[in-house]
This record gives structure tokens, sequence and C-alpha cells, in this order.
């Protein structure tokens, strides 16, 4: 059950050329849940090499002349499934599942946009694809191995939010409200919320759930190595070939 590269990076194959498929982590929760948090921690934990993130706010849609004037008016329902490309995520999310490297957009949040570059994502071992909308399209649901909702106060939510959107987003507070109050915070009742029951895992107060983050990264290790992945040796390899000691 020996290993080996191709061209030093991912996808790697069995002696037998199978293609080993890496392991899907999708990562659902209400905006500022602490999603980013929970998936750092779980990709420092996990100690394996190749792990890549991938963010459903990637895959915001490109808007039009008269929804970008709505979206600067803080007008525009961006808490919608609609407002997600998802079988554009669904189809790369399939391509990295296969170990084939993929093109990212870039999404930024300060002008409403896709930026013209793209980042380039290689096959991985694991694969964390987070999300508000993440568990609420099918197509993306059958992709994922594991499923974690990430739960947290709304008071904590919210705090955070104004706090990232005026920091960060180039918002203002009465902006932020108003968009919480308009569209973040129903939508969290009506789309996000209810996706809870497709989760394997949900852990509570985010990313300060280490227990919570220790089982699931134990979990998928175990996954792993029932799916021949041998931590040694992989461990090795990222090491440069140094022998660990
Ligand atoms: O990072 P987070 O999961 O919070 O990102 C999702 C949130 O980003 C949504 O709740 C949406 O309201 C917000 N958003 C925004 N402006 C955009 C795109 C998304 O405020 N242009």
């Amino acid at each position: 059950n020996r290993t080996i590269y191709t061209a030093g990076r991912p996808p790697w194959y069995n002696l037998h050329g199978e293609l080993k498929e890496p392991f899907v982590i999708g990562l659902c929760g209400g905006s500022a849940s602490g999603k980013t948090t929970v998936a750092n921690k779980i990709i420092e934990q996990l100690g394996v090499p190749w792990v890549c993130m991938l963010s459903l706010d990637s895959f915001y849609k490109v808007l039009n002349a008269e929804q970008h004037e709505a979206a600067k008016r803080n007008e525009y329902n961006f808490d919608h499934p609609d407002s997600f490309d998802h079988d554009l995520a669904a189809t790369i999310l399939k391509k990295l599942k296969e170990g084939k490297s993929v093109q990212i957009p870039i999404y930024d949040f300060k002008s409403h946009s896709r930026l013209e570059q793209k980042k380039n994502l290689y096959g991985a071992n694991v694969i964390i694809f987070e999300g508000i909308m993440a568990f609420a399209y099918k197509d993306l649901r059958d992709l994922m191995d594991m499923k974690v909702f990430v739960d947290a106060d709304p008071d904590v939510r919210l705090s955070r939010r104004l706090k990232r959107d005026i920091t960060e987003r180039e918002r203002d507070l009465v902006g932020v409200l108003q968009q919480y109050n308009t569209y973040v915070k129903p939508a969290f009742d009506q789309y996000i919320a209810p996706t809870m029951i497709y989760a394997d895992i949900v852990v509570p107060r985010g990313g300060e759930n280490n227990v919570a983050i220790d089982l699931i990264v134990r979990h998928v290790r175990t996954q792993l190595e029932q799916r021949g992945f041998n931590f040694r040796e992989k461990l090795r390899y990222a090491h440069q070939g140094q022998p660990l000691p």
C-alpha cells in the first residue's frame, strides 16, 4: 500500500494508479459565527500537508449596474441562496475532489465585485468548504464527507460582524445595522438555521470550542488513515524528504 507522488504535488496515487480522494469537510454557520476560526484550528491541528480552504463567498454572483448601486446603499440581498453561483462552486469542488487544479474567483467585499485575477488551488488531501449557505444546495452537500455547523450566540455574531464590516469591509455603522436587520438576520432564520439538520456535528460557541474541534480532527485523521493516508510517510514528505525525529 505504498504511495508514489506525481511531480512532487498532490494529487497522489497509490501503486495501482488509483487516485485517492481528498476528504471534504463542509463548514456552515451564520455570518461571523467563527467558521474561519474553526477552519484554521482544524487545519493547524490536523497536521496534514496540503489542506485547502474554499469559500462559498468566492462564488458571489457578479452584479449588474443597478444591483451594484443597491449594494452600495446596503439594499442588495447578499443573504439569499440565489446570490451565489453554486453551480460553479460545485463544479470546482468536484474538480478538486478529482485531484485537478482549479482557478477560483477572488471576491472583493469592499467593491462588491469579483477581481480580475483568480487564485490557483491544487488538489489537496483535505478540502474545507465553508460558507453561510454551504448546506443550502444538495449538489454541494453531496460532495461533502463530513458536515459541521458552527453555532454562535446572535449577539456575538452581530457584534463581530459590526467590527469586521467597519474595519475590514469599509462599511459604516448605520449601513451594517440596516443590512443586518433587513437581510442578514431574517436569512439566518429562514435559510441557514434550518440547514443545521444536515450537520453531522454542531459546534456551539464556534472557534472557542476546543473539545469539538479536537473530536472533528480525530475523526478526519481516522478517515484519512482508512483511505490509506500514512501520516508518517506524508509528514516525512512534507519535511522535504528528511526523516522525522
Ligand atoms: O464571511 P461571512 O460568512 O460573514 O460572509 C457572508 C456575509 O457577507 C453575508 O451575510 C453578506 O451579507 C455579506 N456580504 C456583504 N457584501 C457583499 C457580499 C456579502 O456584506 N458584497
